[in-house]
């Protein structure tokens, strides 16, 4: 019913993951048959539920100012419903710009000179510009590897909330770069300390859509006396492609809390929603769950292929199970360079472009993440050129045999 297969233009989208200017910026000369599987965005066409409501728009022709209309509410209150099992009333949404922005909004009204934030490490690196540009302090809990699979250290996090005081704890959930889908226990611990110690909790669920193993527990599901210390922010982009549309939204159950990020949205004028951005969402999640599904089978697909290639032929590289979303997390300590110089080799010498594990803030390095989110025949020939890389490394020298 629907073809994965089919390569979508992306040449002349004017892209960041595909274009030749943004991505010579970023590694430098790239061969001319380039592989890029680094900036989280998928390669595939959105679903026709949601372009045949564009195409609608452009034959209207006319783009004129909108506003949220109860169409947009209605869609978040069922998709959380149906999809996160969490009742959530319509007061409690307000319309973002973006999560990354929704981040710093969220810096922006809660904290102030002095005061600091958390977050556990590795980490999606705009969580660490969301504090920083505010000049706000960043408190960092590094996640254990037990079993190749992250945990989190309590007993650690709850002597910085006790101590440290952070105003706001930026938890990922699922995380990125590694996909790990969080228990419902795991919740309940940070949802418990956090309200023990007066952090608010700010739970980034953009990577819920798409879980490949396990089950996912949104962080409103705990009691309400929990999520009333919870921030969340969601938004269709990374399970339906939308990203470039700018449109995400934040669940605030707690009154005050809500007032003041209301109050901080409104003094930066941020009310009204991208007339594409709300029809896309509601597109998204009224019509195209049969999609979001196809399209989460097809990424299990390619996550299947590249782990058992890579456990199977390269055992220099390690996999962390890739849980949820389309991003894997790879160890590549065996192969004793540097994720950054494994970086600029593949990209430079064998064209396959990946994220340098030294990008998530810190805790990265010796790990690399790799976009399984394209077609199949990408995945195919970026792991044959990943194996040839390796292979030319010599393991004494650490040095490698030109293509
Ligand atoms: C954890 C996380 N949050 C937010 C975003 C971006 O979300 P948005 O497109 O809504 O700004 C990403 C994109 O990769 C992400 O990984």
């Amino acid at each position: 019913m629907y073809n994965f297969n089919e390569k979508a233009d992306r040449m002349n989208e004017r892209c960041r993951k595909w274009d030749r200017k943004v991505i010579e910026e970023h590694f430098g000369r790239v061969p001319e048959d380039f592989i890029p599987l680094w900036i989280a965005d998928m390669d595939f066409k959105i679903p026709e539920t949601i372009s045949n409501v564009f195409q609608k728009a452009v034959e209207r022709g006319v783009f004129g100012y909108t506003y949220v209309y109860d169409e947009f509410y209605d869609a978040v209150i069922h998709w959380q419903r149906d999809m996160h099992h969490v009742e959530v009333e319509k007061e409690q949404i307000t319309l973002t710009y973006g999560t990354v922005s929704t981040l710093h909004y969220v810096i922006q009204a809660f904290c102030g000179e002095g005061d600091k934030v958390l977050m556990n490490t590795p980490i999606y690196n705009p969580f660490y510009h969301g504090a920083i540009k505010q000049r706000i302090k960043c408190l960092y809990n590094t996640l254990s590897i037990v079993n190749n699979r992250y945990y989190i250290d309590f007993q650690r996090l709850e002597t910085q909330l006790k101590e440290e005081k952070p105003k706001v704890y930026l938890f990922c959930s699922p995380h990125n770069p590694s996909g790990r889908v969080w228990s419902k226990q795991e919740l309940l611990t940070v949802s418990t300390l956090c309200k023990k110690y007066h952090t608010i909790l700010v739970v980034d669920e953009v990577h819920a859509e798409q879980i490949l193993f396990g089950d996912f527990t949104s962080a409103l599901s705990m009691e309400k006396d929990l999520t009333d210390n919870v921030i969340l922010l969601a938004s269709p982009n990374k399970a339906f492609n939308l990203g470039g549309l700018k449109t995400s939204y934040a669940i605030i159950p707690n009154p005050e809390i809500r007032k003041k990020f209301k109050t901080l949205l409104e003094r930066n004028s941020i009310t009204s929603p991208n007339t594409f951005g709300i029809m896309g969402l509601i597109a998204a999640y009224a019509n195209s769950r049969q999609w979001l599904e196809a399209v989460t089978v097809y990424i299990k697909k390619n996550y299947e292929f590249f782990e058992s290639y890579i456990s199977e032929r390269i055992p220099e590289l390690q996999i962390m199970q890739m849980e949820s979303s389309y991003l894997v997390w790879v160890n590549i300590e065996k192969t004793g360079l540097s994720s950054k110089a494994l970086t600029e080799i593949l990209a430079a010498q064998y064209g396959v472009l990946v994220e340098d594990g030294n990008h998530f803030v810190r805790d990265g390095e010796g790990w690399i993440r790799v976009n399984l989110g394209t077609q199949r025949e990408n995945i195919i020939e970026a792991v044959r050129r990943i194996e040839s890389c390796i292979r030319a490394i010599d393991p004494r020298r650490g040095y490698l045999i030109l293509r």
